[in-house]
């Protein structure tokens, strides 16, 4: 699987994610539906990237905002699926997704707060900004997949999945 990437991708948000989204875990993402009309990868991208855009309009950790956001639901395995211990997926898989991050990426102490907390108000209050930020984005881009509405990358073919380049 590749990717393509348009050039209106800026490059400084790139430089921050590129390590996590071109590898071969954080890919296997696409396989998994998500809000109906999307996948997890796609869903993820755009989180991250509304992230990266508000964390830096307000002044906050934009990289850690990318990062978190990107990795918020990084969980290979479906949301229908019962989990390993019957607890149900939205207070789950937040919990799976910073474990995973941590040991796939080795994120900071921030960032795993950030996506621990990101299905608030199911779990944990967001105890920073870029976690603020994070719980917001991922209920917007939520939103508005299920409105089939392409957001962010999605939109005008910004970043595709499966293209020939990478
Ligand atoms: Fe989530
Ligand atoms: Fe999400």
């Amino acid at each position: 699987m590749g990717l393509q990437v348009s050039e209106e991708v800026p490059q400084d948000y790139l430089s921050e994610v590129q390590h996590i989204l071109f590898h071969e875990d954080f890919m296997a993402l696409e396989e998994y539906t998500q809000h109906q009309w999307t996948n997890r990868f796609m869903h993820s991208v755009n989180v991250s990237y509304l992230s990266w855009f508000i964390a830096r309009k307000l002044g906050c950790d934009a990289s850690a905002a990318a990062r978190a956001g990107l990795l918020h639901d990084f969980c290979l395995f479906d949301f229908k699926e019962e989990t390993p211990e019957g607890e149900h997926p939205a207070f789950y898989h937040p919990k799976a997704a910073a474990e995973n991050s941590v040991r796939t990426f080795q994120i900071s102490a921030r960032e795993e707060e950030a996506i621990r907390s990101h299905m608030f108000p199911l779990g944990p209050m967001p105890k920073n900004k870029e976690a603020w930020i994070i719980t917001l984005a991922d209920k917007v881009c939520a939103t508005m997949e299920f409105c089939h509405v392409a957001i962010a990358l999605s939109r005008k073919n910004r970043l595709v999945v499966g293209g020939a380049s990478a």
